[in-house]
C-alpha cells in the first residue's frame, strides 16, 4: 500500500492543500483504488514552501494540484505495477 501524506496544517491550508488532496484523490480512485491510501497530515515544519506532501516517506514541497499528476506518475505508479 503507498502511504501518501498531505500537510492540511494552517499553512499548507491556506495554501490550498485541500485541492492537493483532492487531485490524488480523483487520480487514486481513478488509476489504483484499493491501492495507495491518503491522509492528512498535522504541518509537517516546512510551512514557507507548503504545501508540503509525503510520498511512501518522501517530501516534496510547494505542491499545487497541477502538480499532482507528475507526482502520481513518477511516485506512486511504478509502485503499484
Ligand atoms: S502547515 Fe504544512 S508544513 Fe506547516
Amino acid at each position: 500500500m503507498i502511504e501518501v501524506e498531505v500537510c492540511v496544517g494552517s499553512s499548507c491550508f491556506l495554501r490550498g492543500s485541500e485541492g492537493v488532496v483532492k487531485a490524488f484523490q480523483d487520480l487514486i480512485e481513478e488509476k489504483c483504488p484499493g491501492q495507495a491510501v491518503l491522509r492528512g497530515s498535522f504541518c509537517m515544519g516546512q510551512c514557507a514552501t507548503g504545501v508540503t506532501v509525503k510520498i511512501q516517506g518522501q517530501q516534496f514541497s510547494s505542491v499545487t494540484p497541477q502538480d499532482v499528476p507528475a507526482l502520481f506518475e513518477k511516485y506512486i505508479l511504478p509502485h503499484i505495477r
